[in-house]
């Protein structure tokens, strides 16, 4: 891109970014970042998003999920394999079930910035910054621990390149391979979701057993050991961003260097300001989020910025209005791209429109509210004619009791035991997996009546 540069983000509007009191430290730290070795290669950049193109085709399925906000605290070997797992469950549902090949995502290795509702907090009488993430303060409510510090990036860049370190070992050392599909059951009790999948998993190992039987040892088969899996995170901290931002070699272009899809969030989507400056002018998937308040032309007005060549795969539309308000928004959004004839990938975040304060004080989303939005994605969509590509959506591996609701009731009581979230309420695993099982029945639900239309 010839009219683009790194740095050209620094003189557009910012929001959303902290206020570094010492300069210098700054300018050290993002030198220092700069020599580090980037966190991703282009030619993974550019696979993520051939497999999104064909996803934007109907050939396929994007999954992506993970913390809102990872945290230095919580950072350990057990918490990365635990999401991953529940992660390569959900997929397993969605391709058995679902019978579509899935682009497996994690909001993980530089998901820490968070943008926030209000830039400081009170508390009786006193008034700090806001946090905004481990990258940028601390949540302890003192003076000095919630002063941005910009070393923090440094403590980001070491966490996200030993989880993807993980990540990749866990994507090709044996765990992700199919034939264990058996021993990703996360300390399953006997519920219902459990015993579905367990289901799922008797039928595949079956059909692998059989395949084996018959001596099918081909290359192909062989594929089955190992998975792609690749990272993201909404780029949101500029300067970390710039930082490991590098040429790729084999084409020349600048590359996001911190993640294989960086996302423009729905509060820094200014089609004039820094973050989306900075966005259009890395070759990674992108993705962008779309909430109520954005109108018809607000979005083309942003493909055009964001995908100016209308590129497939490029960009991903990450809807998220809240359940029961999905038909008030998404079909203007869709008569927009279908005017421009644009490229994109419909996902739906059906977590940040659900967030509601519970009568106990928690930040929580009911469960119920995050598969109906869901539904209504599917719904619309089927009116459209267009493609529901995939779900984004906020979940641990752990067994937190942050969203109410699911098969094993969450009740607003019941917050309080693991609620253990530095930001918004995840799904446990769980809860997550009954998610996947309605995606999974309303994409076969989609399949045969697309079948039955062609038939006809
Ligand atoms: C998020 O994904 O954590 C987030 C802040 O989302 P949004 O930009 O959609 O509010
Ligand atoms: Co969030």
């Amino acid at each position: 891109m010839k009219d683009w540069q790194k740095t050209g983000w620094r003189s557009r509007p910012r929001v959303q970014m902290p206020d570094y009191p010492d300069d210098a430290r700054l300018k050290a730290v993002e030198e220092q970042l700069a020599k580090y070795p980037p966190l991703v290669f282009a030619g993974e950049a550019r696979t993520m998003k051939r497999q999104l193109a064909a996803v934007s085709r109907g050939e396929g399925f994007l999954l992506q999920g993970g913390d809102c906000a990872e945290s230095f605290s919580e950072f350990s070997a057990d918490n990365i394999r635990d999401t991953f797992k529940v992660l390569l469950q959900m997929a397993i549902v969605l391709t058995y079930g679902a019978k579509v090949p899935v682009v497996k995502v994690g909001r993980m290795a530089g998901q820490f910035a968070k943008p926030r509702s209000s830039s400081t907090e009170s508390v009786d009488g006193v008034e700090l910054p806001s946090y905004r993430g481990d990258i940028i303060n601390d949540l302890e409510f003192t003076e000095a621990a919630r002063t941005p510090a910009p070393e923090k990036m440094l403590q980001a860049y070491t966490q996200a390149a030993a989880t993807l370190n993980l990540l990749r070992a866990f994507s090709t050392g044996g765990f992700a391979d199919v034939h264990h599909v058996h021993s990703w059951t996360l300390g399953f009790t006997d519920r219902d979701e459990a015993q579905k999948y367990r289901n799922i998993a008797n039928r595949i190992q079956d059909t692998l057993d059989f395949m084996s039987a018959a001596g099918v040892t081909s290359e192909r088969a062989r594929e089955l050991d190992t998975v792609d899996f690749f990272t993201s995170h909404e780029a949101l901290l500029l300067e970390y961003e710039e930082a490991l931002c590098r040429i790729d070699s084999t084409t020349g272009l600048p590359l996001a260097g911190s993640g294989h899809m960086i996302w423009v969030g729905d509060r820094t989507r200014q089609p004039d300001g820094a973050h989306v400056e900075f966005a259009r002018g890395v070759q990674n998937p992108l993705g962008l989020k779309c909430g109520p308040s954005m109108t018809g032309e607000d979005l083309k007005s942003l493909m055009a910025r964001l995908n100016p060549e209308n590129e497939q795969g490029r960009l991903t539309l990450i809807v998220r209005f809240g359940a029961g308000n999905v038909g008030n928004h998404l079909p203007r959004l869709i008569k927009a791209v279908k005017q421009e004839g644009a490229e994109v990938v419909w996902s739906c975040d059906p977590m940040h429109g659900n967030t509601i304060k519970s009568s106990t004080g928690y930040k929580t989303r009911p469960f119920d509210a995050v598969l109906r939005e869901v539904k209504e994605f599917f719904q619309i969509h089927a009116a459209e004619g267009t493609i529901p590509g995939g779900v984004h959506f906020e979940m641990t591996g752990k067994d937190v009791t942050e969203c109410t609701g699911g098969v094993r009731a969450v009740s607003e009581r019941d917050l309080s035991d693991r609620y253990h979230t530095a930001c918004d309420p995840r799904l446990n695993a769980s809860q997550a997996l009954e998610l996947a099982f309605l995606v999974a029945e309303e994409l076969s639900a989609r399949r045969s009546s697309a079948g039955s239309a062609a038939a006809v």
